[in-house]
């Protein structure tokens, strides 16, 4: 049975469980820490490395039309003017005039349920002096009503790579990438003329992008140091539609296929879109970890020829593509699938935390997709002073550990190993006991989810649990 945990509850209970058991550390803590930026450990890597390679391999491995990138953070400095960031990629800034906390003008006024997304500084701050007036405008930190207007506040991260500091214009600012598509229309060229796809065709690339973000105090939901998980679709224009729901149709699925209940997910339609979209859907999750409500994880966007042209345009090369077909020349549009790695990160974990049993018997646990799980399996020797038991425990781990992620653990009562293996979401741990050494050879098998036992021959483990696992 599952228990049910109050909401304001399970953000405390996850933020604490990634500390305690090593997934997700706040930056830089011994200085008293650092907004806005979190460090994954053991457990973290391990997870973000397997939503990763979900990720991946679905999107490039099974994919004949998808290729691979990983583009540098670093690029030329024209690419962001040329993308419209470095003049426009703002977002509406308010500030407590007492406590100094930044707030953003949109996310205030969502919560009086006033639709702000990319509206204007004017449409912005009539709403916010309407508020003021009815002394709604308060400060969430402090209390006080003494808050600014919104203004723009760029969310480039500068550096000085290649110029010193105090020779730096706005022409030769190297910025830190705000997201990974960039790499992927500078690349667009290199790719075609090595690779030869033909029409439609996509790119997809993980990295790190930077974003001096005004509210970064989500947990990894958003932060100014994150991952990207970004595929752009070069297309026909006269394709845009078709492909458009074809992409929309395998994301959703994506998300199913790992075990987010359907009920969980919804579309969010964007009536104000950028500048360059045509089109632009988001895949919302019902986050438990923020009270149920739904929030961005995934968003998926028409772009149309916006990005090559202008690349065209600053850099003066030929971005186009000759159909051989059809003998027409044309810049590709594309479509894009953009997600945030973090966000998958705590989107899974809110999906997984689980509590059931009562007294002694409670337990907490995360019910991963199996392929998703940082740990596969635990060996265990039933006793820790039983030589013969330790022996065969540590030659059944080296065995399994060759091909899945192990832990072998000898520490405290098997029941306690098993509570400490469900808190990190291991789906199965093997426990070798006297029947195993004295007469059969067999270990018992135990599930995360339903406790069950099972014995299972030595010499049938790895195909018994691959099977599972898969
Ligand atoms: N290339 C399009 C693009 O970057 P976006 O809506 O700004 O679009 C796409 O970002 C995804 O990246 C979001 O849906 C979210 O999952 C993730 N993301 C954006 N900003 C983030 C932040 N500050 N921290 C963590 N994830 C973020």
């Amino acid at each position: 049975m599952k228990e049910k945990i109050k909401d304001s509850e399970l953000m405390e209970k996850i933020i604490s469980l990634c500390k305690r058991r090593g997934f997700v550390y706040p930056s830089s803590e011994i200085y008293g820490g650092f907004a806005g930026v979190y460090d994954y450990g053991h457990y973290g890597i391990l997870l973000k490395e397997n939503i990763k390679n979900a990720w991946l391999r679905d999107m490039v491995q099974l994919r004949e039309d998808v290729f691979g990138l990983d583009s540098a953070i670093f690029m030329h400095p024209k690419t962001w003017i040329a993308s419209g960031h470095v003049g426009g990629f703002q977002d509406p800034q308010v500030d407590c005039k007492q406590c100094k906390a930044r707030f953003r003008a949109d996310h205030i006024l969502e919560g009086f349920g006033v639709v702000a997304d990319k509206m204007p500084l004017d449409f912005l701050n009539t709403e916010l002096d309407k508020l003021r007036a009815l002394g709604k405008l308060v400060c969430s930190n402090c209390g006080s009503k003494d808050l600014t207007s919104a203004r723009a506040f760029s969310l480039m991260v500068k550096s000085n790579l290649g110029s010193p500091v105090d020779a730096l214009t706005e022409e030769n600012v190297t910025y830190l990438r705000p997201e990974t598509c960039g790499g992927i229309y500078l690349e667009y060229k290199n790719t075609l003329d090595s690779l030869h796809p033909k029409l439609p065709f996509g790119i997809a690339q993980v990295g790190k992008a930077f974003r001096n973000e005004i509210a970064a105090r989500q947990f990894i939901f958003r932060t100014r140091e994150f991952e990207q998980m970004e595929m752009q679709y070069f297309h026909a224009p006269t394709e845009t539609k078709k492909l458009y729901e074809m992409w929309q149709n395998t994301r959703w699925q994506w998300y199913l296929e790992y075990g987010i209940p359907v009920e969980k997910l919804r579309w969010y339609k964007h009536e104000k879109l950028a500048h360059y979209a045509s089109e632009a859907y988001d895949i919302e999750y019902s986050f438990g970890f923020f009270g149920n409500s739904f929030k961005e994880v995934e968003g998926i966007h028409a772009r149309g020829d916006w990005d090559l042209s202008q690349h065209a345009k600053f850099s003066g090369q030929t971005l186009d593509y000759f159909d051989e077909e059809t003998k027409q020349r044309f810049i590709p549009h594309i479509l894009e699938t953009s997600v945030g790695l973090g966000r998958l990160f705590l989107m899974f974990l809110d999906q997984a935390y689980t509590e059931d049993g009562e007294g002694d018997d409670k337990r907490v646990f995360l019910k991963l997709n199996p392929r998703l799980a940082p740990v596969k399996v635990a060996v265990f020797p039933l006793l820790k002073n039983k030589p013969n038991l330790v022996a065969k425990a540590r030659e059944i781990f080296s065995a399994l550990r060759q091909e899945f992620v192990c832990e072998f653990d000898d520490n405290g009562n098997v029941g306690k190993r098993y509570r400490r293996q469900d808190e990190i979401g291991t789906p199965y741990c093997v426990t070798v006991d006297f029947d195993t050494v004295e007469k059969d050879d067999m270990v018992t098998v135990r599930d995360r989810d339903t406790g069950a036992q099972e014995r299972i021959a030595v010499k049938e483990l790895v195909s018994y649990l691959k099977t599972k696992l898969t």
